[in-house]
């Protein structure tokens, strides 16, 4: 059984997807917890699932370190094997990633290298991109630079804008999501090799 600690900061779509893909007790997938950096609307889908939910906001700390610092024991006192930033949107200093890494996942809605950072849907449409997608990878120290576990190819329509474009990428980002955190459960992805 793999144990995970989700952390989000918004809506949740792809926090929810996962919640439903493993609600069959045949898939060897286990959420603790699901955290954020504010009261973001997603937690909702876990107190539903009847999951442990925990906030650690970073302006009731002094810097980003004694933030982070909090964050990390927070989800180390639920022992997950992985932990998976699924519309986190705080950059997490070294001490964290070193603490976790490679047992960190990051899903971002473009195809990485290309249009890193908070903004990858709105730059995509800006740059007059064609094509984009979704990406999965493992984080490093960087932003959005992190070995790149999966990826899948979204066309950009005519007429698109940020919405349009961004619900037909997380149309497949929640798959890879799904299909990335049940491949590691079942020893078919090892992210101390990717
Ligand atoms: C997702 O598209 C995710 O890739 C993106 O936030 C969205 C969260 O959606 N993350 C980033 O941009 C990280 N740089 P959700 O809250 O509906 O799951």
């Amino acid at each position: 059984m793999l144990s995970v600690v989700v952390l989000i900061s918004g809506t949740g779509s792809n926090l929810l997807a996962l919640l439903k893909a493993i609600e069959s007790p045949l898939v060897p997938v286990r959420v603790l917890a699901v955290g954020s950096d504010s009261a973001a609307p997603g937690l909702a889908h876990a107190d539903l699932y009847g999951i442990p939910t925990f906030v650690v906001e970073p302006h009731r700390f002094p810097d980003r370190e004694s933030w982070a610092k909090r964050l990390q024991e927070t989800i180390e006192g639920f022992k997950p094997d992985l932990v998976a930033l699924a519309g986190f949107m705080k950059i997490l200093p070294p001490s964290f990633i070193r603490r976790f890494s490679p047992n960190l996942i990051n899903i971002h809605p473009s195809l990485l290298p290309l249009f890193p950072g908070a903004h990858a849907v709105r730059d995509t449409l800006a740059a007059g991109a064609t094509e984009t997608g979704a990406t999965i990878h493992i984080v490093d120290e960087g932003v959005d630079t992190g070995p790149v576990i999966a990826q899948k190819t979204v066309a950009v329509m005519p007429g698109d804008d940020i919405n349009t474009l961004h619900e037909r990428i997380k149309n497949q980002e929640r798959q890879l999501l799904i299909d990335t955190i049940i491949g590691v459960a079942e020893k078919r992805i090892d992210l101390a090799k990717v």
